[in-house]
């Protein structure tokens, strides 16, 4: 049962529960890995469990480091990572239960539980049972893995970046990495993310490169941290984590500098990132398309710490479906909520992170384009969005196929509508012209009034008529369900 201290605690319970497996061996110059999750996703969608795969091939030899993956698929692995209990089956409820649970680790003015990480002597950090340095290091020891046939070759896809500058205090951000060379990697810090901030205050200051580290295979509540913004700049992400945990996430000195880093990481690679750019790409981004090559900052590696037998972590990116950024989305609803208290539900669907769906308890008219506009109208949200659906609150925003009933029947295109034609936006989208320019919708689809130009009385939904004239019939049937079910 979660919170956990480490990736390995968290895999044996995920192993326990059923929701791990083993694969003893995979060809990944033939991209089976690639294909594998691929397939599992059209199969069996939110069950597809995590994997090991024991003996990797990658650029023509065999690695005996495992490699892992699809580890946090279904809200069933977040509600474990997150100690809500009893953990089910049962993706919705989970859902629930993971968004409460995040919500009750901020007070009313939505700052976040802290706990400050505790420094931990270098013999009892795991991730120091072997140093590599310098001259010694060779990033080619390790399968890193080249998720497509595309891609400018293999990356470290879940490199959690550890910057420390004394004015900012510390970042902790997951930017991928393409490996350039046996002691050279790509830094991909986009211009809206933290890091790029370090790399502005290094250029303003007149360094030519600052320090660094990357933690790859971390405890779950630090990847949340690591992979989600709810940290704002200069808010410690272990602090967080450690509030997430319920006690402290334990850290320990760096080899070759003064970064602090997590004691019980798979791998820890250490660093400069030059004030320079380089050529990187492409990759397979996290929309589902492939991202065009780019300019990035890089780098240098100059030390190794990792495991005996380390996990190396691999994020088959745009192609799993991963809940870890829930905390995100929570954060998200918690904001809306503050803005429209007639909100009642929010979801971004783990398909698609450009769509948001939410649910509203609608008393007057306007209501719906009121809700889509205060989504689209926060940097923090609004960024990642470009189209908005507006729902009544006897809509549930996770159930999608209810969803597309209410676009069916409730929602007439005029006038429940609004396209924006341009707006800022993330930019992964393929479909922009501009990079960072997209036109937005929100569609309204909750019942429209008649002042909106809705019918003048609303029919009843057939459930809706169930649950006023006949409650009793739900109790009979939940009270016999497994009598149902049984083996005559
Ligand atoms: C697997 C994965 C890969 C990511 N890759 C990048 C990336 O290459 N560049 C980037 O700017 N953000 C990337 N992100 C998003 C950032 O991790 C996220 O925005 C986080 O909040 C960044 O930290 P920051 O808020 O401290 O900048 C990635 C997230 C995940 C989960």
């Amino acid at each position: 049962m979660g919170p956990y201290d480490s990736l390995r605690d968290y895999l044996t319970d995920l192993e326990k529960r059923g929701r791990f497996i083993r694969i003893k061996e995979m060809d990944q110059d033939k991209y089976e890995a690639t294909a594998f999750v691929l397939r599992m996703m059209d199969r069996l969608k939110n069950r597809a469990p995590g994997f090991m795969i024991e003996r990797t091939k990658q650029n023509g030899r065999w690695y005996d480091t495992k490699v892992i993956g699809n580890i946090y698929n279904g809200y069933d692995t977040l509600a474990m990572c997150l100690g809500v209990e009893p953990v089910t089956d049962d993706n919705s409820e989970m859902y629930c239960k993971c968004v409460e649970k995040i919500e009750s680790f901020a007070d009313a003015q939505m700052n976040w539980k802290k706990i400050a990480p505790k420094t931990v002597d270098k013999a009892k950090a795991p991730c120091k049972e072997v140093i590599i340095r310098e001259d010694k290091v060779d990033l080619f020891q390790f399968p890193w893995i080249k998720n497509g046939p595309e891609d400018a070759g293999a990356y470290i896809s879940a490199g959690c970046f550890i910057l420390e500058d004394p004015d900012i205090g510390r970042n902790v951000g997951t930017y991928r990495m393409q490996v350039k060379d046996k002691n050279k990697t790509g830094a991909n810090f986009t211009m809206n993310s933290h890091a790029y901030q370090f790399m502005l205050k290094a250029s303003e200051r007149g360094k030519e490169s600052i320090p660094a580290a990357v933690a790859i295979g971390i405890d779950p509540a630090s990847w949340m941290m690591s992979s989600t913004r709810l940290a704002e700049l200069g808010d410690d992400e272990f602090a967080l984590a450690g509030g997430f945990r319920g006690k402290p996430v334990e850290l320990v000195k760096c080899e070759t500098c003064d970064i602090m880093v997590p004691a019980q990481a798979e791998f820890i690679l250490e660093g400069e990132v030059p004030v320079d750019v380089e050529p990187e790409g492409p990759y397979g981004e996290m929309l589902g398309f492939l991202g065009l090559p780019g300019a990035t900052f890089y780098l240098k590696v100059k030390a190794i710490t990792h495991r005996k037998d380390p996990l190396l972590y691999n994020i088959w990116c745009g192609m799993e479906r991963s809940t870890y950024t829930l905390p995100w989305d929570a954060a998200n609803f918690m904001r809306l909520k503050k803005v429209m208290p007639s909100i009642v539900k929010i979801y971004t669907p783990i398909e698609c992170p450009l769509i948001t769906i939410v649910s509203i308890d609608k008393h007057l008219p306007g209501e719906g384009m009121e809700a889509g506009a205060a989504v689209l109208g926060q940097r923090m949200i609004g960024f990642t969005k470009k189209i908005v659906i507006i729902v009544d609150k006897d809509v549930d925003p996770f159930d999608l196929p209810q969803v597309m009933n209410a676009l069916g029947t409730r929602w007439q295109p005029v006038p429940g509508t609004l396209l924006i034609p341009q707006m800022v936006s993330m930019p992964l989208d393929p479909s922009q012209k501009e990079k960072f320019l997209s036109s937005k919708v929100i569609i309204d689809a909750t019942r429209q009034l008649p002042s909106e130009g809705g019918p003048e009385s609303w029919v009843p939904t057939n459930r809706c008529l169930m649950d006023e004239k006949s409650p009793d019939s739900f109790k009979l049937v939940d009270s016999k369900w497994d009598e149902y079910f049984k083996k005559k």
